[in-house]
């Protein structure tokens, strides 16, 4: 997306208003907001606010939150995919149904894994620092995947742990199957 003002990130309360305000001023061009769930979108929506245009919550093949995607797309609100790579963790990297599009389409894991995103209707921002990754990533508007390969990947999620609601709880109750790890004194979600 091409905005010729500024897009603001907000966050609930204080920032938000001022957000909407400078919106209506026409000094920013786009709200957007990070990690918000259905309720405090609902809560917007029964207060009469204006919806946020984008909202960044980590999705994957490991943790998408189908209710929420789905949500935000009935309303216009753009889900951009924080994480899209997973972090590049080994257990979703190498799941089969990754490996499998990957031999099927003679591409890498994470062109897989972003190239799901695309037919998801999400946007990845996925971090590399390097020029080769960055050319791989964007190397996957030039191909697509079908509705098996998308099904299957979408799969991956369950058989990393469970539904996505109850997941956290699980990786709390055993990390060592649920694949948490820790990093900077924060405790990552599978993984
Ligand atoms: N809103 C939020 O709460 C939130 C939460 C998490 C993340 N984010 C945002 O989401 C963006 C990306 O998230 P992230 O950095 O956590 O995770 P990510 O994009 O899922 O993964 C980044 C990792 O993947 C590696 N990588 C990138 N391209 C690759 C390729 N083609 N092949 C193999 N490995 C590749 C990177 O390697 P290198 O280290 O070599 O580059 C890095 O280790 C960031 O802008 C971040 O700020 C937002």
């Amino acid at each position: 997306m091409r905005h010729r003002r500024p897009v603001v990130a907000a966050v609930p309360g204080r920032e938000l208003a001022g957000a909407a305000r400078a919106q209506a001023e026409g000094r920013v061009s786009a709200v957007g907001v990070s990690n918000w769930p259905i309720s405090s979108l609902q809560r917007m929506e029964a207060l009469g606010q204006e919806l946020p245009e984008v909202n960044q919550v980590e999705v994957h093949v490991g943790w998408h939150e189908d209710d929420l995607i789905d949500y935000c797309h009935a309303r216009g609100i753009v889900v951009q995919a924080a994480s899209p790579l997973a972090r590049f963790a080994p257990a979703i990297v190498g799941a089969p149904a990754v490996l499998a599009a990957a031999a099927a389409h003679r591409k890498s894991p994470a062109q897989i894994l972003l190239r799901y995103l695309i037919e998801r209707g999400v946007a990845p921002i996925p971090s590399a620092h390097s020029s080769a990754y960055q050319r791989e990533n964007l190397a996957v508007l030039q191909f697509q995947l079908d509705a098996h390969e998308v099904a299957a990947l979408g799969g991956v999620v369950a058989a990393c742990r469970g539904k996505a609601a109850d997941g956290l709880a699980k990786c709390w109750a055993d990390p060592s199957t649920m694949m948490c790890r820790h990093h900077n004194g924060f405790t990552f979600h599978c993984p």
